[in-house]
């Protein structure tokens, strides 16, 4: 399996899938990169593994559809088999989105369908969660809304705050990512045609 994965950020799940194909643990081949910023540390981290990596910045475009249509024609160059979203901070529109309905995998850090959006750690918090988590579903044109695969619950500590909280999700984020990565390679993992996500037995 081909795999791609756009980033906007620091990258620890890429990290994460990367350190998962090195001890075999994901038999799949992360084709390329792709940042919409060029200070990325991901792409950093890409580079020393030695992964082909491709900045496409949203300056300069006159509209997200303009946008998407240059990320659209970049992904098709590339040919994966799957492309997987890892802290990439932009909203798709549908038609990208639907041309990779299936075939698309967001992380986002929280008990989805709680707390879609930005800063899900603060208002967890604010909300006085005792739980709280991430999620790895597969895209759909609704903003983070689209069917769960797997979920990792972490435990609100009293003390917290954002940056500690969020350092404890994004542990979990590093473990449930290259999972779900996993099944889709092992061809074990699908959406249905009623739009859930399901997961066929071992091989
Ligand atoms: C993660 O918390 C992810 O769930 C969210 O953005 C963050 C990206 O972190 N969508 P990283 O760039 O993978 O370190």
């Amino acid at each position: 399996l081909r795999v791609a994965v756009l980033i906007s950020g620091s990258g620890s799940n890429l990290q994460a899938l990367i350190d998962a194909q090195r001890a075999g643990r994901l038999s799949a081949e992360i084709a390329v990169v792709i940042s919409n910023r060029s200070d990325a540390y991901g792409l950093e981290r890409a580079r020393r593994a030695l992964i082909p990596t491709q900045v496409l910045s949203h300056r300069g475009f006159p509209s997200r559809e303009a946008y998407d249509a240059e990320l659209a024609a970049l992904l098709d160059r590339h040919a994966p088999g799957l492309v997987t979203l890892a802290g990439f901070m932009r909203i798709l529109t549908p038609e990208l989105v639907a041309r990779w309905q299936g075939r698309m995998l967001n992380i986002h850090p929280s008990l989805l369908p709680k707390y879609r959006g930005l800063h899900t750690h603060e208002r967890a918090l604010a909300a006085g969660e005792p739980i709280h988590g991430a999620t790895v579903h597969f895209v759909t044109p609704e903003l983070d809304d689209g069917p769960a695969i797997v979920q990792a619950q972490v435990p609100v500590h009293p003390d917290d705050d954002a940056e500690r909280l969020a350092a404890r999700v994004l542990t979990q984020e590093h473990r449930i990512y290259p999972l779900a990565v996993r099944w889709i390679a092992e061809g074990r993992l699908a959406l249905g045609d009623d739009g859930l996500a399901y997961l066929d037995d071992e091989p």
